[in-house]
C-alpha cells in the first residue's frame, strides 16, 4: 500500500509521540525530556529519551532512534503500512482502501471464508475439551501439566471421536462440504462422503503471526491409540507450512531480542509457560529458509533448543546451515540430560533453563564438537583427517577477522598450534579456492567493536553535532548558510538530511520527525534520528556555547575541504568545492558567530 507523504506526516502528526509511547511504557518528565528504560534492550537506568518539541525518541544507550511511526513498527513489530494503520486508527483518520482487481477481490473472499471455518473449528474443539467428553483429554493436559492459562493461550481443544458432530456445527454455520475440505478438515470420497481429518485427539490449533488460526496440529492421548501421533492439517491456501511457525504470533512480541528455535508444539507450550514466550517451532515439517526469513524479520540471534537425541542433532546441524545461508548466527542449548525442553523445564525449571540459554554454544563449535565424534583421536591419520575438515570449515569465514578469531578458538579448544592451524587453513583454500588465500595479519581477539575514536568517527559526530545545534538554534543557520553547504556533509545520509533542513529552515517549518520519514530502512531512520539527537556538550555561557559552535562548524569545514582536495586529482567538481572551502575557512577564522 503507498500512502502519500501529507497522509503520512497528518497521521504523524495527529499522534503525539509523548502521548503515544506513554500508551507502551512509563516515562517520566525530565528537564525538556521524558524518560524510561529502552524498551528495546535491557538496561537497568533509564537512557531512553522522547523528546515533545521535535517529536522523535533516541535511546542513548543502544541507539535506537526515529519519530512516533517508527517507535510503533519497533514496538509493535509490524510493517510500515501496519503503522500506519494503529495510529490513523488512533487519531481517526481515514486511510484509503486499496483498489483490488475483480481476481484479487475473488481470492481475497475466499482466503476470508477459510479463515472463518478454521476459526469455527477451532472453537468447536475448544468447548469440546469443556464437555464431558472432553474428560480424558483434560486428564492428558492434566498429566502434561499446561495450566488453564496455557490452555487459554493456546487455544487447545478437543476433537471427539464422532467426526460428525463437526460437520454439523459447520454446516450450521453456512460451511459447505467443499470448502470444509478446502480448508483441510475432512476428506470426502465417493464410498464414505465426508470424513473428517481429526477425531479423538488432543488440538493445538496452529495461529499466523496476527492470531488467525491457520491450520490443526492434533495429538493422541494414549500409546494405543491408532495413527501417527500428531497428525496435522495438510497445506491448503491458507496454511503453508514452510512460511509460519508455531508461538510465532506471541514470540514476535516478546522482546527478548532472541528466538527460541524448538522441534515440537509441546516444546512451544512448556516453554511459554515458564516464561520463555520467545519460543517457535516448525510445524510438523523440517525448518526452511522462509521460516528463517520470518524469524529474522525480529531477530538475527536464533537458539535451538532441539532435541538431544541423534534425530534432534542432525535437524540442528542442518537447522545451523539454513540459518547462516539466511545471514543470522545461531547458538545451541545444552539439553542434557534431557530428551527436549518440555521434559527439561518439568525436571529442572525456569531458572536452570534460563542459565543454559545463557550458556547457549556457538553454532560453528558445536559442528566442530558433532564432527569429532566420527574420529578417533587416538588414531594419527583420523586425528589428521578431523583437522583438515576443520581447516576446511574454517575456510567457509569471508571475514579475516571473524576467521582468525574461530582459528584461535578451535585452536585453543583442540589443542592444535594456533599457527599449524592457519598455515592448513590457507593451504586448503589455496587447493579449495577458499576465502583464507590473502589471510596476513595476526590474530585478534575478541569482536572488533566501533572504535569512538577513529578519525572517520570524529568527522561523522563533528557531522552530526553540527545538525543537533541547527536543529537547537535554527536561526543560526542563517548566520552559517554562506559558509555551509549540504555537500559540506561528506556521510550520504548526513547530507541528505541537511540538504532537507536546510530548505525546512528557509521555509520555517523545520521538523525534525517529518525528516525522518524520508527514509525507508530503520537503520536509516535511527541513523537520521541521532542528527538531532547527539549530545551536546554542556556548557554555562553563551560565550563557551559560541566557541564551541564555532569549533564544529570549522571542523566539519575543514574536513570537506579535505575530501574535496583528495578528490580533486580525478574530480572536476571537487575542484571548485576545493577553493570554495579554503575561502570560507579562512573568512570563518575571522568572524564571530553569535548565538543571538
Ligand atoms: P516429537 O516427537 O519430538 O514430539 O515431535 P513432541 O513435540 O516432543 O511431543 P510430545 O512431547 O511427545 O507430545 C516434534 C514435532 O514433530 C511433529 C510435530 O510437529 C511435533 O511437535 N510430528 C511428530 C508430527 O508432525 N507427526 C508425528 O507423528 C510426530
Ligand atoms: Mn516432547
Amino acid at each position: 500500500m503507498y500512502y502519500p507523504e501529507e497522509l503520512i506526516e497528518e497521521v504523524r502528526q495527529k499522534n503525539d509521540i509523548v502521548d503515544v509511547i506513554s500508551g507502551y511504557v512509563g516515562l517520566q518528565k525530565k528537564g525538556s525530556n521524558y524518560m524510561c528504560c529502552c524498551p528495546f534492550h535491557g538496561e537497568k537506568t533509564p537512557s531512553f529519551s522522547v523528546n515533545r518539541a521535535r517529536q522523535i525518541y533516541k535511546c542513548f544507550g543502544c541507539g535506537e532512534g526515529g519519530n512516533v511511526l517508527t517507535f510503533v513498527m519497533k514496538y509493535e513489530n509490524c510493517t510500515f503500512p501496519e503503522a500506519m494503520k494503529i495510529l490513523a486508527d488512533k487519531a481517526g483518520v481515514e486511510l484509503p482502501q486499496a483498489e483490488y482487481s475483480e481476481e484479487a477481490k475473488r481470492r481475497e473472499s475466499r482466503r476470508q471464508k477459510l479463515l472463518e471455518i478454521n476459526k469455527a473449528a477451532a472453537t468447536f474443539y475448544f468447548y469440546q475439551l469443556r464437555t464431558e467428553r472432553g474428560a480424558k483429554a483434560r486428564e492428558y493436559l492434566d498429566k502434561r501439566k499446561l495450566s488453564e492459562e496455557t490452555r487459554k493461550n493456546f487455544g487447545l481443544g478437543f476433537a471427539p471421536t464422532r467426526g460428525e458432530e463437526l460437520l454439523a456445527y459447520l454446516h450450521q454455520k453456512g460451511f459447505t462440504d467443499e470448502l470444509i475440505r478446502d480448508a483441510g478438515l475432512a476428506k470426502m470420497d465417493e464410498k464414505r462422503g465426508t470424513t473428517t481429518q481429526f477425531w479423538n485427539r488432543v488440538m493445538f490449533p496452529i495461529q499466523d503471526i496476527n492470531h488467525r488460526v491457520i491450520g490443526f496440529g492434533g495429538r493422541i492421548m494414549g500409546d494405543n491409540d491408532s495413527g501417527p501421533k500428531y497428525l496435522n492439517s495438510p497445506e491448503t491456501e491458507i496454511f503453508d507450512k514452510s512460511r509460519n511457525l508455531y508461538g510465532m504470533n506471541y514470540a514476535r512480541t516478546a522482546r527478548t531480542g532472541n528466538i527460541i528455535l524448538c522441534e515440537g508444539y509441546m516444546d512451544v507450550i512448556s516453554m511459554h509457560q515458564a516464561g520463555f514466550t520467545q519460543a517457535v517451532a516448525s510445524l510438523g515439517t523440517a525448518f526452511t529458509l522462509g521460516q528463517a526469513g520470518l524469524i529474522k524479520k525480529y531477530t538475527k540471534d536464533v537458539l535451538l533448543a532441539y532435541d538431544s537425541d541423534g534425530a534432534g542433532v542432525k535437524a540442528a546441524l542442518r537447522a545451523i546451515r539454513i540459518l547462516r545461508d539466511a545471514g543470522m548466527s545461531g547458538k545451541i542449548i545444552n539439553m542434557s540430560p534431557y530428551k527436549d525442553p518440555d521434559e527439561f523445564i518439568k525436571n529442572l525449571g525456569q531458572a536452570a533453563f534460563q542459565e543454559r540459554i545463557d550458556h547457549a554454544e556457538n553454532s560453528f563449535m558445536f559442528e566442530i564438537r558433532m564432527l569429532e565424534r566420527d574420529y578417533d583421536m587416538n588414531d594419527p591419520e583420523e586425528k589428521t583427517n578431523f583437522h583438515n575438515q576443520i581447516a576446511r570449515k574454517l575456510c567457509d569465514f569471508s571475514e579475516d577477522v571473524e576467521r582468525e578469531n574461530y582459528i584461535e578458538a578451535v585452536a585453543e579448544k583442540y589443542h592444535i598450534g594456533f599457527e599449524n592451524l592457519r598455515k592448513l587453513v590457507v593451504n586448503m583454500a589455496a587447493k579449495t579456492g577458499g576465502y583464507a588465500v590473502t589471510v596476513t595479519q595476526q590474530p585478534k581477539s575478541g569482536i572488533q567493536s566501533r572504535n569512538k575514536n577513529t578519525p572517520e568517527e570524529k568527522v561523522k559526530n563533528a557531522q552530526r553535532l553540527l545538525l543537533t545545534w541547527l536543529t537547537d538554534y535554527p536561526q543560526l543557520y542563517f548566520k552559517i548558510k554562506n559558509y555551509i553547504s549540504p555537500e559540506d556533509f561528506t556521510v550520504e545520509l548526513y547530507q541528505k538530511v541537511a540538504k532537507r533542513m536546510f530548505e525546512d529552515i528557509e521555509q520555517n517549518r523545520l521538523n525534525p520527525a517529518g525528516i525522518i520519514n524520508m527514509f525507508e530502512d530503520e537503520k536509516d531512520q535511527s541513523e537520521a534520528a541521532s542528527l538531532f539527537t547527539t549530545k551536546l556538550p554542556e556548557l554555562e555561557t553563551d560565550q563557551e556555547k559560541e566557541k564551541a559552535f564555532h569549533d564544529i562548524l570549522v571542523s566539519v569545514k575543514k574536513n570537506s575541504y579535505e575530501y574535496y582536495s583528495a578528490k580533486s586529482g580525478v574530480d572536476i567538481s571537487a575542484l571548485s568545492k576545493v577553493i570554495e572551502g579554503r575561502k570560507a575557512l579562512e573568512e570563518l577564522n575571522k568572524t564571530h558567530i553569535s548565538l543571538n
